[in-house]
């Protein structure tokens, strides 16, 4: 964790803001898998690693805007425990870390809630996403599950979000470092990848860098030649000549900063020319955003740059037709590239995300659209210096919705159905990186990671 005044300084930003009544952190627990003691990876909650920094399960904090002081619940392990599980820190200790005043064993959080409701002091919590909390803040706030709702609190998401959303100089260090491990990640990937192997031999690969890393993977791994699909997690497929590999996939450091990079590349040493051309016009289009990446400008503005280079880059192919405008304003080219130019991250790959997608994205000045396509952008709002977000363009050709949209003649002033009969094949490109916005532009995070056609070809030959 950073040093303890780090944390310190943030609560007391978090008292300013949020001005009145107490403030619960929840930390998370283990999760089982298929027994108790058999769990997922641990992975603590973001803003508790935010605010407290303290990586551990079975925590809870109270920070009291009337006193100042922070309160960390949790209990002092038994020498039993340290039979299975070696030494631990004392509580006191790992509160000394944070710069916590005060500690309490975990129960006490029960009682310190029932007081503060029957005094009538305001209780601020963060909407909880995992179901085990759901149900302790249920027992604690002596609240039906469906009703939690009523005790999250919009002043506190605000307040998360205003300070969040502006990373500092050593978070920025730790997000270079996530992505100069999710770097080797795919460079392992293109020098590796081979006609017949299976996806999955190269999703092991790029899933121990991450952990060698000393860290984590940020997110389940993509890895895929059909890549058309947006999410695909299915590894079953074998690498064949012709094919394209997407690959999105990225590490967290040990402190749980993320890296998300998609770089596409073919199955055989060098692309075709008509992956070629699809491969420049993504290219295009996500260079062409980051080059006008600066404060003051709204990201929505930036997923409408690129969509207009994906439209004018198919158009000079023949796949799409007519106005460039008029088909971005319809949304035909969402055909192609269904999904949003990219998010906030930082302490998780979509960050704050737990705290509710509009509030991190769109903010009291923008609306989010319904419009195919358009309806999936989570991050539309004016950019400030600080953020850390990912431009990810992409175009798929996905033989169900060519089907559907053909079949209802949809937007046929636009899109050339009969050049797409020789596209059905083709899978998708999606290439992104992650971007510190400047005070006058923004700088790509982390070392140069192949991107140019030359670039990706020549790690595909082991020359790079
Ligand atoms: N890796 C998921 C995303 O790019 O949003
Ligand atoms: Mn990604
Ligand atoms: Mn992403």
């Amino acid at each position: 964790m950073f040093q303890s005044n780090t944390y310190q300084k943030r609560r007391q930003q978090l008292i300013a803001d949020v001005e009145d009544g107490i403030i619960l952190l929840m930390g998370n627990d283990e999760s089982p898998m298929n027994y108790t003691d058999n769990t997922y990876h641990y992975r603590q909650d973001s803003n508790f690693l935010y605010f407290i920094g303290i990586d551990q399960a079975h925590l809870n904090a109270i920070i009291d805007t009337r006193t100042g002081k922070t309160t960390l619940f949790g209990n002092d392990i038994s020498v039993e425990y340290i039979v299975w599980m070696g030494p631990q820190p004392s509580m006191r200790e790992l509160a000394d870390r944070s710069g916590i005043e005060e500690v309490s064993p975990y129960n006490v959080v029960t009682n310190v809630l029932a007081k503060a409701q029957k005094e009538g002091t305001p209780i601020h919590i963060l909407p909880p996403y995992r179901a085990a909390n759901k149900i302790k803040l249920s027992q604690w706030l002596q609240t039906p599950i469906q009703d939690l709702q009523k005790w999250v609190s919009e002043k506190l998401i605000k307040a998360v979000i205003k300070q969040a959303s502006i990373k500092s100089a050593e978070e920025i260090a730790e997000m270079e470092k996530a992505v100069n491990i999710s770097r080797k990640m795919h460079i392992a990937a293109m020098r590796q990848a081979k006609v017949g192997m299976k996806e999955a031999e190269l999703a092991g690969l790029v899933e121990g860098i991450a952990v060698s890393g000393g860290g984590h993977l940020a997110y389940s791994v993509i890895l895929t030649v059909n890549g058309q699909t947006l999410h695909n997690h299915y590894h079953g497929n074998t690498l064949t000549s012709g094919r394209l590999v997407l690959g999105d996939f990225g590490a967290e450091t040990a402190m749980h900063y993320a890296g998300d990079i998609t770089r596409t590349f073919p199955v055989d040493r060098t692309f075709t020319s008509k992956q070629k051309d699809i491969y420049q016009i993504v290219l295009d289009a996500e260079e062409g955003v980051i080059q006008n990446l600066r404060p003051g400008i709204t990201y929505l503005d930036m997923h409408l740059q690129a969509a207009t280079t994906i439209t004018d880059g198919l158009k000079a192919l023949g796949i799409m037709k007519g106005s460039t405008d008029d088909a971005v304003q319809a949304g035909a080219h969402a055909m192609f590239f269904p999904h949003g130019l990219g998010h906030m991250i930082g302490l998780g790959v979509h960050d704050m995300e737990d705290l509710g997608e509009d509030y991190v994205g769109y903010g009291p000045n923008h609306q989010r659209s319904t419009q195919f396509g358009l309806k999936s952008l989570r991050l539309a709002k004016t950019l400030e210096a600080g953020f850390v977000i990912t431009v990810e363009p992409g175009i798929y050709f996905i033989p169900e919705l060519i089907a559907k949209w053909k079949a209802n003649n949809q937007f046929t002033d636009f899109i050339n159905y009969d050049k797409l009969e020789s596209y059905l094949d083709f899978g998708g490109i999606r290439i992104e990186d992650d971007v510190l916005i400047t005070d006058h532009g923004s700088r790509v995070l982390g070392e140069r990671i192949p991107k140019t056609i030359k670039e990706v070809e020549a790690a595909r030959s082991g020359d790079l």
